[in-house]
């Protein structure tokens, strides 16, 4: 089955990147005979810019954020609107840095999940455990009440992406049967779902993770900014 393999950037990245990096990635992904479908989420100010770079190819562009709001006096947002009008196809919610770093509830990731359907987006929502909840046992549990008090109300469709919060730029990934343990849990629970998995997905492993049952994807962070490791993970698939 296709798989879609997502970069996401966080803050990084400036238009000299962009513009050495996005041609190679567009290049390596029309050489290839593949129903993949290849994902880069640059920082907001990159947006407008990467989308016009493959605009044509295989690859399409995510943001890495969203506010729940059509519009209004939330200085520094940015709406689902202006993603879409600046070329977005997807856009990534929950991600664990924004769950830790600024207090992102499940509750807000939901919403803005709708906010990301109702301007035709389609969302990527991250969840995942801790260290400590994984070692206790809970993971499982963990994740369940994450995707459940997440995923959209509205219909539409949605990717959901499960991210160990230890392995996320840990150079630790996460094993194998735990992966495919939480997948089909997650199936379980939404049998349609469309389930990537995150944290140090490289070149080197990503062809092990892709072919473990449930996978749907990967979303790749720090092996997303070098040509080479990216290329090596669309390859994989
Ligand atoms: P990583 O990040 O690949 O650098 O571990 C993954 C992510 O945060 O999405």
């Amino acid at each position: 089955m296709a798989k879609l393999i997502v970069g996401n950037w966080k803050m990084n990245g400036t238009a000299a990147l962009a513009s050495a990096l996005v041609p190679e990635i567009a290049q390596f992904a029309a050489s290839r005979r593949s129903d993949d479908e290849i994902v880069i989420c640059p920082p907001f100010t990159l947006l407008a810019e990467v989308a016009r770079q493959v605009q044509g190819s295989f690859i399409s562009v995510g943001a890495q954020d969203v506010s729940a709001h059509k519009d209004g006096s939330f200085t520094g947002d940015i709406s689902a609107d202006m993603l879409k009008e600046a070329g977005c196809r997807y856009v990534i919610v929950g991600h664990s840095e924004r769950r830790s770093l600024h207090a992102e509830t499940s509750g807000q990731v939901r919403a803005k999940a709708d906010a990301a359907l109702a301007a035709g987006l389609i969302p990527i929502i991250c969840m995942g455990e801790t260290l400590e909840q994984r070692e206790s046992g809970s993971a499982l549990s963990v994740v369940e009440a994450q995707v459940k008090a997440s995923i959209p109300t509205a219909s539409g469709d949605f990717v959901l992406a499960y991210e160990p919060v230890w392995a996320i730029g840990s150079g630790r990934n996460a094993h194998s049967t735990d992966i495919e343990d939480m997948h089909r849990h997650i199936l379980s629970l939404l049998p349609e779902a469309r389930i990537l998995y995150g944290g140090s997905v490289k070149a080197a492993n990503a062809g092990e993770i892709l072919s473990i049952e449930g996978v749907s994807g990967v979303l790749v962070g720090g092996a997303s900014l070098k040509a080479e490791e990216f290329c090596g993970i669309i390859a994989a698939s």
